[in-house]
């Protein structure tokens, strides 16, 4: 096997971008975008993904995306990702996003979403990734559960191509 498949621990791809909300990101309610929170996990799913792979990666698919509250301008925002599981070419990737009151510490998670990566060479065609190697209860329940959404999403993609 080559030392780019070995399989990997989720903590590898483990990634934490923390900002602070301003008005780039918000409207004049004083709420930020979910536009401008789609981006951020988008890129913090990109970054645990290649740190999994080691390589290229695309955004093949935003699985599932639930604002959960929302953010004000303002927040210090504390986004974390993580590849779930790996198959073939794809890795899912879990993101989290928490918000913070930094003047009083007050805070919640806001947003939680699930997506699907491809490794790709420098012309775009999906390579292998390393599986992942899920050792603790918490990663053997995250890589059961990624299996059984993953049986769902196969599912749902037939059943929308033979329409
Ligand atoms: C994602 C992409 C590389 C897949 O290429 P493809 O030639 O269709 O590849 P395949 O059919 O062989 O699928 C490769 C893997 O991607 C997965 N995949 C492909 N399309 C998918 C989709 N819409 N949703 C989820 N997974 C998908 C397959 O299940 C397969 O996974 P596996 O190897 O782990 O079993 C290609 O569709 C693409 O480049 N899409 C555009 C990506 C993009 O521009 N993203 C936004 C900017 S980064």
């Amino acid at each position: 096997m080559s030392p780019k498949l070995h399989p990997k621990p989720p903590a590898d791809s483990l990634t934490t971008m923390t900002l602070m909300m301003g008005v780039d990101h918000g409207n004049t309610a004083g709420f930020v975008h979910g536009g401008s929170i789609m981006k951020l996990v988008d890129e913090a799913a990109g970054v645990a993904s290649m740190r999994h792979c080691r390589g290229r990666v695309v955004t093949a698919q935003v699985d599932s995306l639930s604002f959960l509250a929302p953010v004000h301008m303002g927040d210090v925002l504390s986004i974390v990702a993580h590849v779930t599981q790996a198959w073939t070419t794809s890795m899912e990737v879990e993101v989290e996003v928490t918000r913070e009151n930094p003047r009083t510490g007050e805070g919640e998670l806001t947003t939680r979403a699930f997506l699907t990566m491809v490794a790709v060479d420098r012309d775009g065609h999906p390579v292998p990734v390393p599986p992942i190697l899920a050792e603790t209860e918490e990663e053997l329940r995250d890589q059961r559960r990624a299996e059984a959404r993953r049986s769902a999403r196969m599912e749902l993609r037939s059943h929308l191509e033979s329409q």
